[in-house]
């Protein structure tokens, strides 16, 4: 009985992950995706034009924190006065970012 409650406890911790992970991606492709480009690669005009980064390179990933991510996308990145990167902490709950950042890492190659 143990045994069955187990597998059915990671089971559903199983499937509680993957259904976060689409909402990441998801919410990635909705909203960061025309910057960063839908693999991270920020082949896009917008990325180019700021001059995102490419989180497919180790190096890029190595340059911020989880911190320093969460931040970024909750309050959004000015340099300037100029905004590089929109402010997505009235749209995304705190959960989502933490998913996000999880996603981000996901991208490096
Ligand atoms: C309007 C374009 C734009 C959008 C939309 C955008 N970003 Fe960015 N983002 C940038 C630019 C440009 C930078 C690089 C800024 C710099 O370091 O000079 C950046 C940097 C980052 C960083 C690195 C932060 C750091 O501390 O170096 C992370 C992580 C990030 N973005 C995640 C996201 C996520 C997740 C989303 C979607 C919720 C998103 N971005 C949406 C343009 C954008």
């Amino acid at each position: 009985m143990k045994k069955i409650v187990t597998i059915a406890i990671s089971l559903f911790a199983a499937s509680a992950i993957s259904a976060r992970a689409a909402d990441a991606n998801q919410n990635w492709d909705s909203h960061c995706a025309q910057c960063h480009g839908k693999t991270g690669h920020a082949d896009t005009k917008m990325g180019m034009k700021l001059q995102a980064k490419d989180f497919n390179d180790p190096k890029v990933q190595a340059s911020f924190t989880d911190a320093e991510a969460a931040t970024a996308i909750k309050d959004g990145i000015k340099e300037g006065g100029k905004t590089k990167m929109t402010a997505f902490g009235s749209k995304l709950s705190d959960d989502e970012i933490k998913a996000l950042v999880a996603y981000v890492r996901t991208l490096k190659k």
